[in-house]
Order: structure tokens, then C-alpha cells, then sequence
């Protein structure tokens, strides 16, 4: 067997092993979601799809939002050296998963190579859309969020303490994340699907308050 594909199948299984149990706005299958899309945007933009695909596998195995107690102290860089990956390659992996997560609408989180781009591609267009719209809300619920408060207004925030604090409503995070997430893409490709995506959620949105106000909504909330 060659030697990338026995990384990625024993990564995978590593990956399975530890999102099993997790709800689904952070489980196995939006990691292989991300996996799936990263591969994708490589196949359009370029990059070195091992790296890629590796570093989507690997991308939060150290999320802060990822709570179960056995998943705390688990070291990407241990794991990899431990399963005998060489040097130059786990940096490059750690890299991108040290880039990939969103810390706030002011903080800005730069790629420092093409794949980087594309996995951070690949995660934020897995947070908009049909999908991200599910996932917000199943976050939202096992946080114990409303769904929406009338009259809240969005966040912006300067620092990842303060993104990572704050509880607002679900839709209130439709307007301190996801609808900003479109002009964060690095990549055309990425750009190009989430153009798509952030127009579903628009409607979306447009629905949900349509039916919340009954077709009045306050004066505050539109754009
Ligand atoms: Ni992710």
C-alpha cells in the first residue's frame, strides 16, 4: 500500500474514532464534508491534494467548540510524530490546521499557502448555505441559543475572547458570521460556490422573518 494512502486511512479512522458521539454541527460527516470540498477546490485551483486532504481530516481535532471531555487534550503534532510522519511534512499539515478556524468578524486569520486557502475554503463554505444553516442551528441548540431575540442587534468582534464569549441568538450569528464568511473565501473556485450558498441563506433569512413579524419586519433588522 503506498505510503500517503495508509496515512489517510489510518487519519481517517483517527478522525472517526474521536467525532463519534459529537452533534452534527461538528461531527464526522462535516469533516468529511470538508474533506470532500477541499479536494474539490484542489482539483480547480491546484495545491498538493495529500497535504490537502490531510490537513481537512485534521482541521478540528483541537476545536475549542469540540467539548467531550475525552477529546480535550488530544495533540495533532503528537499524533502525527508519534505515528512516525517526518518533520517537513507534519508542519506543513499543522500550518493549516493552525489557520483554518474563524475567530471573529475583526480577527483576521491569514493563509500562509495555497492549500491553507483551500481548507479554510472548505470549512467556511461547509458554515453557509442548506448546510450551514442546519448546522447553526443545531449548534445554537446544544448551547441552549434562542433562535432569534427581536430587536438584537449584531456583534462585531475585535478579538477571539469576545467571539468565543458571546451568546447571542442564532440568527444574530447569521449576521456576526456566516453572512460575512462569502468575502472571506481565499480562492476563486471558493468564492464562486459560496456566491451560491450566501444566496440561499438571504432567502432564508428573508423567509424566517417574513414569518416571524408576519410580514412587518422592524425596522432594525433590514439591511
Ligand atoms: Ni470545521
Amino acid at each position: 500500500m503506498d505510503d500517503s494512502k495508509d496515512w489517510l486511512d489510518k487519519t481517517k479512522k483517527k478522525v472517526m474514532e474521536r467525532f463519534s458521539g459529537e452533534e452534527g454541527s461538528h461531527d464526522w460527516h462535516h469533516i468529511d464534508r470538508v474533506r470532500r470540498m477541499a479536494l474539490q477546490l484542489c482539483t480547480v485551483e491546484g495545491g498538493d491534494p495529500f497535504i490537502v486532504e490531510m490537513a481537512a481530516l485534521l482541521h478540528d481535532m483541537e476545536d475549542w467548540k469540540l467539548d467531550s471531555t475525552d477529546n480535550r487534550n488530544f495533540s495533532v503534532r503528537e499524533w502525527l510524530v508519534a505515528e512516525g510522519m517526518e518533520k517537513e511534512q507534519a508542519e506543513k499539515i499543522l500550518t493549516i490546521t493552525g489557520e483554518v478556524s474563524f475567530r471573529g468578524m475583526g480577527v483576521i486569520t491569514p493563509c500562509s499557502s495555497l492549500e491553507s486557502m483551500i481548507v479554510q475554503d472548505a470549512d467556511r463554505l461547509d458554515a453557509i448555505g442548506a448546510i450551514g444553516i442546519a448546522r447553526a442551528f443545531a449548534y445554537g441548540g446544544r448551547e441552549g441559543r434562542p433562535l432569534h431575540v427581536p430587536g438584537e442587534k449584531p456583534v462585531f468582534h475585535s478579538s477571539f475572547g469576545e467571539y468565543r464569549n458571546h451568546k447571542g441568538s442564532t440568527v444574530q450569528h447569521f449576521h456576526e458570521k456566516l453572512l460575512a464568511l462569502k468575502d472571506r473565501c481565499n480562492t476563486g473556485e471558493g468564492r464562486r460556490i459560496a456566491a451560491q450558498r450566501h444566496e440561499f441563506m438571504v432567502l432564508f433569512l428573508d423567509h424566517f422573518f417574513r414569518d416571524w413579524y408576519m410580514g412587518v419586519p422592524p425596522e432594525d433588522l433590514q439591511d
